[in-house]
């Protein structure tokens, strides 16, 4: 599954490098307005005051009938704002929230991402399969 993400001061960023993961595309405010032809999980930081950043309003107005999942960085200090915008992408787009993590998350956040895109690769191939 491609992880498409967007990363204002470099957390996010950091994270997924650790993933190894190496069907990484990043959003950008030049190529916000982009088509993804093929379907993704989002990873992204948290703004404003638990908003999602504009670079990802835009990308996903464009591009949510491919998204499949969505992860979200924050910062506790933010109470219940806390990666509020993984929260609010689920419930907009009706795709699962398959973790919070604070900052460029530990190396068990890079571990329990990495399962559940693996995990979420098997379960969609099933789903692709059935639907023959
Ligand atoms: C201006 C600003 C506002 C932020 N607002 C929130 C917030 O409301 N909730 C939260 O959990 N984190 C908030 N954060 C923290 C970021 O979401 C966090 O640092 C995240 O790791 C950033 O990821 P990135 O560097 O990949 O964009 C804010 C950070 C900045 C700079």
């Amino acid at each position: 599954m491609k992880i498409v993400y967007y990363s204002l001061t470099g957390n996010v960023r950091r994270f997924l490098k650790r993933t190894e993961l190496t069907d990484i595309y990043e959003i950008t405010e030049a190529n916000a307005s982009e088509t993804m032809t093929e379907p993704f999980i989002l990873v992204t930081g948290t703004i404003g005051f638990g908003e999602v950043p504009a670079p990802v309003e835009h990308f996903l107005a464009v591009n949510h009938a491919n998204l499949k999942g969505v992860a979200a960085s924050g910062n506790r200090n933010w109470g219940n704002n806390f990666a509020k915008a993984g929260v609010t992408i689920s419930q907009t787009y009706d795709v699962p929230l398959l973790m919070k993590f604070e900052l460029h998350g530990t190396l068990k956040d890079t571990l329990e991402f990495k399962e559940k895109v693996v995990n979420f690769d098997e379960s969609y191939g099933r789903e692709a399969l059935q639907s023959y």
